[in-house]
């Protein structure tokens, strides 16, 4: 069974939730997909000054942004994984799956980056995988994809696709998912932002080339670094199972955790 899997790459503009979330639909609506994923934090923008605008930013699980991308799964019988500011006990960096049924899953993001450690509460739900109707869906956020122990939890515990909402600013994310797709034979869809967010005298410029990578580490396709865009490719989930790399090794099963010290 194929599956069409699209990665949208937005310019959100600091603050404007109504029009960010507008103009993923837009492009959204350009493209026929079974999963969209969709950027970090694409729904407020990413530089906050401080926290009293993460908190006011911030929404429920259940807030208007899952309410308005709601209507969209609903109509298109498809899934998203968006990236959002959650309001729970704290303040999380989190994502977001839902479906045409709404509301899936959450996974809140474990590894902050640079002035999101001032911003937000660490994650505290681990790495779920979520079982939809065509595969098994994991997520992770932006940095970290730097510890390999995010994908490689997400691959034991079955993840097919690694849902990879991001806000890029350092250039090393895109060719380093090809290794994590490989060394953990999953698909990665790494969906970035693109444009400039200069605030409170810190300038920040994201990096774009968001891409969809195949359990063999070939770059199925890489979008821009400076325009928004969508991409979108039919991907067979049952590669993802295939760890047996020869008659002696199975990738998983190879794993020696006797002989790590983690
Ligand atoms: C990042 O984690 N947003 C770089």
């Amino acid at each position: 069974m194929k599956v069409h899997v699209a990665v949208v790459q937005t310019n959100p503009i600091f603050g404007e939730v109504k029009k960010n979330i507008q103009d993923a639909l837009d492009l959204m609506e350009t493209v026929k997909a079974d999963l969209y994923v969709l950027p970090e934090l694409f729904n407020t923008g990413y530089n906050f000054i401080d926290q009293k605008e993460s908190i006011a930013l911030a929404e429920e699980a259940g807030g208007m942004t899952c309410k308005m991308l709601c209507k969209f799964t609903k109509k298109q019988m498809c899934y998203i994984a968006y990236g959002f500011a959650e309001k729970a006990d704290t303040i999380y960096n989190s994502s977001s799956l839902i479906g045409p049924e709404g509301f899936i899953g959450v996974y809140r993001k474990v590894h902050l980056f640079y002035r999101e450690n001032i911003l937000f509460a660490p994650g505290n739900l681990g790495f779920p995988v979520f079982d939809l109707p065509f595969g098994k869906i994991g997520m992770m956020i932006c940095f970290d994809w730097l510890y390999p122990e995010s994908t490689r939890s997400l691959a034991l515990k079955g993840a097919q696709l690694v849902a990879h909402p991001s806000n890029l600013v350092l250039p090393y994310c895109p060719d380093g998912m090809v290794t994590r797709a490989l060394e953990n034979k999953v698909f990665t869809a790494t969906a970035d932002r693109v444009g400039e967010e200069n605030r409170g005298g810190i300038d920040l410029k994201f990096i774009g080339t968001s891409e969809i990578v195949a359990p063999d580490g070939k770059i199925l396709f890489r979008l821009g670094k400076s325009e928004p865009a969508i991409g979108v490719v039919d991907i067979d989930f049952s590669l993802a199972d295939k760890k047996q790399i020869n008659e002696y090794n199975h990738l998983l099963k190879g794993r020696r955790p006797d002989q790590y010290s983690l």
